[in-house]
């Protein structure tokens, strides 16, 4: 049996702790431009490795037919909908991802989007910057309470959980949940009750959308949804931006079906400047940093590098991705 290293690449920067444990066990070349590599650029930088460890980026058959020795893709983020799951099995390709290590960090940023719509802090902030503070607070800068509210959560996964604890012990809110099965957890932990879609859309002040993407949850808020939330309920979407139809949601947006949005996440990312979103003052947007704090960037690098690993070493590791197992 050979024993020498399995070549790896690795597109996308990780720390020198995370390098130095891949030189360990791989041989490896990474990518050193400035700019995200491009789909070109990765065929040529993988027509003879073994894994690749990446974040985002279509992995497809077109991809993968550049790539006769690959034997997993390890990504440095919980989603991986940029997987085609089907040219990955055809070619017993395993795919690893890295859920849970940055539950806390994601679920902190969607508490923030929260508070940033309900209180009004971006526009606030520009209230004061631009010198229009001129005597004391007035009616129009109020916003809303968050606290001892209904906060509904659509996919109540491990990040779900992490932001109705925040809710219920920091705000006392009140937690609704839908999802695929009954979370027993999050009805013992913190009393989360099981609504059907219609229930929690009708009942929640907040409704925070944190399902994977799929071809199921692809659109599943829309026009329809957006209709029966309340004219005061604030929607925040930290999961995938095609989770959401953006134009039924830029309506109810612009016409007040909704008080406000807070988003993390897009159709098009980065967003294009003509989209009309960024135009909206009750819209909260940031682009798509969820995970992103140096400390937990740097477990993720780290855990999607152990992966790969592990997977070279013919092991099984935590992040293996189910729907590749054989
Ligand atoms: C994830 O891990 O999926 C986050 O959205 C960052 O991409």
């Amino acid at each position: 049996m050979s024993t020498a290293k399995p070549k790896v690449f690795i597109a996308r920067p990780v720390p020198p702790e995370v390098e130095e444990y891949i030189a360990q066990h791989c041989t490896y070349s990474k990518w050193e431009g400035e700019k995200p590599l491009t789909s070109e650029q990765l065929r040529q930088h993988i027509a003879d490795v073994e894994g690749l460890l990446t974040a985002g980026g279509r992995i497809d058959a077109e991809l993968l037919d550049h790539a006769p020795h690959l034997k997993v893709v390890s990504t440095m983020s919980v989603g991986y909908n940029n997987f085609d799951l089907d040219a990955m099995k055809q070619r017993g390709i395993k795919g690893t991802n890295t859920p849970d290590v940055l539950n806390d960090t994601v679920a902190d940023l969607i508490i923030a989007l929260m508070l940033s719509v309900a209180r009004r802090i971006p526009e606030m902030d520009k209230y004061v910057r631009e010198g229009s503070w001129k005597r004391g607070d007035n009616e129009s800068l109020f916003g809303l309470d968050i606290h001892h509210k209904t906060l509904g959560i659509i996919g109540m996964g491990s990040i779900g959980r992490a932001v109705a604890r925040r809710g219920k012990f920091g705000f006392g809110m009140n937690i609704l949940y839908h999802n695929r099965s009954h979370n027993e957890q999050a009805e013992q932990e913190f009393d989360a009750v099981y609504a059907s879609m219609e229930e929690l859309l009708g009942q929640s002040d907040f409704i925070v959308l944190m399902t994977p993407l799929t071809e199921e949850t692809r659109h599943m808020i829309g026009e329809t949804e957006f209709s029966r939330m309340k004219k005061t309920a604030i929607f925040i979407n930290a999961s995938r931006g095609q989770t959401v139809d953006e134009e039924a949601l830029t309506r109810a947006l612009q016409n007040k079906t909704i008080y406000g949005a807070g988003l993390d996440v897009f159709d098009k990312e980065p967003v294009d400047p003509g989209n009309p979103l960024l135009s909206l003052p009750n819209v909260v947007l940031l682009p798509h940093i969820g995970s992103a704090t140096e400390k937990t960037r740097s477990d993720m690098a780290m855990r999607a590098a152990e992966n790969m690993v592990s997977v070279l070493k013919g092991e099984t590791p935590a992040g293996l991705i189910k729907e590749l197992c054989d």
